[in-house]
This record gives C-alpha cells, structure tokens and sequence, in this order.
C-alpha cells in the first residue's frame, strides 16, 4: 500500500474510531492524461456567476459546425436533423446547457467556485504572504456571515440551513487569513466560503490549528497560496463490504451537504519568479481529531485529492520545479494558543452551530 493511501485510511479513521473503514483512493500510475484544452478566463467581475471552467452555453449552430456535421446553422432543434445523422442531440442547447456551473466568484480575499448541487465550494483559492498577514485592519467582529448573491438563489446556501445544525459555519479561507482588510474579512464571510464543519474537535481545534500551520509556513516561504475545500468519500459498510457516500444534508428542507473530509492544497513558493513550489497536500476527516495527531499522518499526495475531488491542481507545474513540502519543512501544528480560546468559547456558553467561535 502507498504511503498516500494509508494516510487517507489514517485521515478517515482518525474521526470515525476503530470500526472505521477506510476510504481508499488506489493511486496505482492511472491510465495516461488526455490532453484537454480548458477554457481559461482571464478576468473575472466580483460577483461573477460565469462558469469559466464549465462550456459556456453554446449556440447550437456552433456546436453543429463544430462537430462538422454540415448541418445549416439556421436549422433549429426541433427539426434540427444532421444530412447524415437521423439525430441531432445538440438541439436540445437551443434551449438551454445543462451545465454545470460552477458559480465562480472572484473577490479581494479569495477565488471560490460553487458547486450548486452540495451547495459546498468545490475549491476556495487564497494567497498568504508575510505583508498580508501582518496588516491588521479588519476584525472578525465587524464582519457578518452572507449568503452569496453570486449564486442565483435556489441553489445558495442559507444562513437558516446552519442554524441550530450542530455544524460550524467553517471557513474554507479563514477569517485570520484575511486582516490585511476589514473587505477582505468580510469576503471571507460568503457562505460559498463556508462548509458544514464539527466545532469541538475540529474546527475550532484540530482544524484551527493546521490553519495556522499555513499562516507559519510564511516564515520560510515568501508567498503561499492555498486551495481548500470538501471532500465525500465512500466508506465500505461492514453489513455488505460494499462502498457507499454517506453524508448528512442539513437545513429544512435538506439543502447544505455536510462534507465527510476536507482537504488544503499547499503551494509554497519561494519568491522568484519561475522558482520552485513546494507542494503539501492534505486530507482531515470531518470529526474531532487528538491534538496529539501528528499533521503529517494526513498528508497525501496530490493526486489523491484530485482523485477525490474530481479536480486538478498544478497542472501546468513543471516536474522540475515541485518540491514536497513536507520534506522542505517540517509539517506540524503547534497547539497552545488556540486552546485558551476554546475555554474562552467554551465559558461564553454558546451553542454549537450558531456561531462560529471567535478564533482569528
Ligand atoms: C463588513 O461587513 C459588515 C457587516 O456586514 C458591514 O457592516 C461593513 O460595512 C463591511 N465592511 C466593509 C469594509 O466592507
């Protein structure tokens, strides 16, 4: 077994105890990459609902001259048929793309993409240096959680789907990232940022503390980005040794997707321009973790998280330029300061889920 697939089987059982089976992501060399070109988008409006990564409704002329077929551009679905073809599936775009669309706002703080079904990001990408972390003009207090009109409405998360769930409003990008400012902590504050996460033992511990791992490493790296977001990993259920996603849906109606894994993906650069990155990946499960854990059981390698997520991170990074992060510095959590914050929280008597405790 891979180091990498054991750490995700550790990641998984560190929460769900000793009965836990494990989720296993195989990462045998796979089948070669096809090479897709992806659309890019270069600019992005803040509150941008354009789905840069998903195709863009496409006329169905276009998608008919493309597929060359030679039908007439003019021709519509209904009658749509190819010269050659008894069908014509294109059509049905004349009428609208299915999607999906992955909702991409792109703010002073952060660039999340939404996923509409699980009403969870699917990625949240931040940038960390030692300037930006040093300044200090925002405060979490003057912040306020949102919902996110970059979302069209029935498929956002709602602040009354959280409320009285048991879960913390968990930050994807922390709050405690984003001081340099108070705009850009309340950035941080969109639920497309936020994730159904455990309070106790997780996020405002285990959780907590790896964050500020991340805001360390800018003692030795100039510049980190970090991406972070959900994960839902099968399981295999001892009554029939078969795999299956489970996960709660919280809200009333079931609306927010309560994730069983979250992973961060850690690029760590140093400073010039074409130099090299050091990359960490890592993957906790959703669940109270021992402070005693060491962080690097969770370390994974990077292809287990895109694996995992279905998404693809540093494909365009030279082999020649990554580094492993874990073996260019130390990766562990330094816990006491964030504990007398909890026992803060703990005497401030406030219930779970409503609010997120106070840990910037
Ligand atoms: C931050 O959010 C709070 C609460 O929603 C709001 O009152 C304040 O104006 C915002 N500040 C900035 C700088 O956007």
């Amino acid at each position: 077994m891979s180091k990498a697939t054991i750490a995700v089987i550790a990641a998984f059982s560190a929460g769900a105890g000793a009965a836990a089976t494990a989720a296993m992501y195989s990462l045998r060399s796979s089948d070669k990459k096809p090479e897709i070109k992806t659309v890019q988008t270069s600019t992005l409006s803040t509150t941008a609902i354009q789905p840069p990564f998903a195709p863009a409704p496409v006329p169905v002329s276009q998608v008919l001259s493309q597929t060359s077929i030679g039908v007439p551009t003019t021709t519509p679905a209904s009658t749509g048929l190819a010269t050659n073809a008894p069908v014509n599936p294109a059509g049905l775009f004349e009428y609208g793309f299915p999607g999906p669309v992955a909702d991409i706002a792109s703010r002073s703080a952060l660039i999340s993409s939404y996923d509409r079904q699980k009403k969870n990001p699917h990625w949240v990408a931040e940038h960390i240096t030692p300037a930006s972390l040093a300044a200090r003009d925002g405060d979490r207090k003057n912040s306020a959680f949102l919902e996110d009109p970059a979302v069209p409405e029935k498929y956002r998360a709602k602040l009354k789907d959280y409320f009285r769930s048991g879960y913390d409003r968990g930050h994807q990008v922390p709050a405690a990232d984003c001081k340099w400012s108070q705009g850009a902590m309340n950035d941080t504050f969109y639920l497309t940022n936020m994730c159904p996460q455990v309070g106790e033992g997780f996020n405002r511990d285990y959780w907590a503390h790896f964050e500020d791992f991340c805001r360390r490493l800018t003692v030795k790296y100039p510049s980190v980005r970090i991406v972070t977001g959900p994960l839902y990993l099968p399981r295999r259920d001892p009554a029939d040794n078969k795999w299956y996603v489970k996960y709660e849906v919280i809200g009333n109606p079931p609306n927010v997707a309560v994730p069983t894994h979250f992973y961060k993906v850690i690029f760590a650069e140093d400073g010039t321009v074409g130099g090299n990155v050091a990359i960490g990946a890592f993957v906790l499960p959703n669940a109270p973790i021992p402070n005693e854990k060491p962080l690097a059981d969770f370390e994974v390698a990077v292809e287990a998280v895109e694996r995992a997520s279905g998404l693809e991170f540093a494909s365009k990074l030279p082999v020649q330029r990554r580094r492993r992060l874990c073996a260019d510095t130390s990766c562990s959590i330094v816990v006491k300061e964030y504990a007398d914050r909890q026992k803060a929280f703990a005497k401030g008597g406030q219930q779970q889920g409503r609010l997120t405790p106070p840990r910037n």
